[in-house]
């Protein structure tokens, strides 16, 4: 058994080094899209793939017996109970078009439980981290400080964090969706990145989150350093939060969110 102290130290490391390679070596006239996925906006550039093997070579040579889910396919078995679970890059747009909203997710679990997480911003000069049990924090230039969400605030006034798929259909759903939401809140952010959007949640510069379609990849460091922040993490009617739909926010705000999302059905396509 690995302390999480350890996990979380050798996951900040590694994100940290991922991310300055993104940047320095992120070519002038942008990544070359080597893939597309789910649909013709999915993309995969060299530099995600450059960065999953980054990543899972230095914590393979540290921890040789672990499992690793990463999104561009760096999935193995693993003997240790220890998974670790990589977005390389979250928000790949962002980063095609050079806007600085993106960032390096790794989560360490510990028996299918998240127990470190790190969302490293290498363009905001930003890391989130969090352990289970141990609060979240934010550090940059000028310090650290810890992170607490903003709670019961009233949906009026709530700034709303989102996303959309990649797949046109799934879109027009989530559109229709948009259309109940936007009306009755403050405002609504598409920042492009869901793990820095759980990290605006974690810090109070959003006051809530949904969206359908996200994955473990996307989501496993940034729901621990939203929980870590005070905030509630799940799906619709008490089930877990899922590629269904994942709403985050701080007590109170998570209710009422919940509340204006359910008889918008957001769990369909
Ligand atoms: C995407 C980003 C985006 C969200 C999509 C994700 P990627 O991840 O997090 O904000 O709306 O659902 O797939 O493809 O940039 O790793
Ligand atoms: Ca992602
Ligand atoms: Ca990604």
């Amino acid at each position: 058994m690995s302390g999480s102290e350890d996990l979380l130290e050798l996951a900040v490391e590694t994100a940290r080094e991922a991310g300055r390679m993104l940047v320095d070596k992120r070519p002038v006239d942008g990544p070359d899209v080597v893939q597309t996925k789910s649909s013709p906006t999915d993309v995969v550039t060299q530099m995600d793939r450059a960065a999953e093997r980054l990543i899972v070579e230095r914590i393979r040579a540290a921890r040789p017996d672990d499992a690793f889910l990463g999104e561009e396919g760096g999935t193995s078995a693993g003997v240790s109970g220890v998974r670790w679970v990589i977005d390389p890059i979250d928000g790949t747009v962002n980063y095609l078009y050079d806007l600085p909203d993106w960032a390096v997710s790794i989560a360490a679990e510990v028996d299918g439980v998240a127990v470190a997480g790190v969302v490293e911003m290498p363009r905001r000069g930003e890391t989130c981290t969090a352990l289970r049990g141990g609060g979240a924090l934010l550090r940059s230039a000028t310090g650290a400080r810890d992170l607490q969400v903003n709670a019961a605030v009233p949906l009026g006034q709530a700034l709303v964090a989102t996303g959309f798929g990649y797949a046109a259909e799934r879109r027009a759903r989530q559109a229709e969706v948009l259309t109940g939401v936007l009306p009755r809140v403050r405002d609504i952010r598409r920042g492009g990145s869901c793990c820095v959007d759980m990290c605006s949640l974690a810090a109070g510069r959003v006051d809530a989150y949904y969206e359908r379609g996200v994955q473990a990849w996307d989501v496993a460091a940034g729901s621990l350093i939203v929980e870590e922040a005070g905030g509630l993490v799940g799906g619709l009617h008490g089930a877990p939060a899922g590629p269904e739909i994942t709403i985050a926010a701080g007590p109170g705000t998570f209710e009422a969110l919940h509340d204006l999302l359910a008889p918008l059905d957001p769990a369909r396509d």
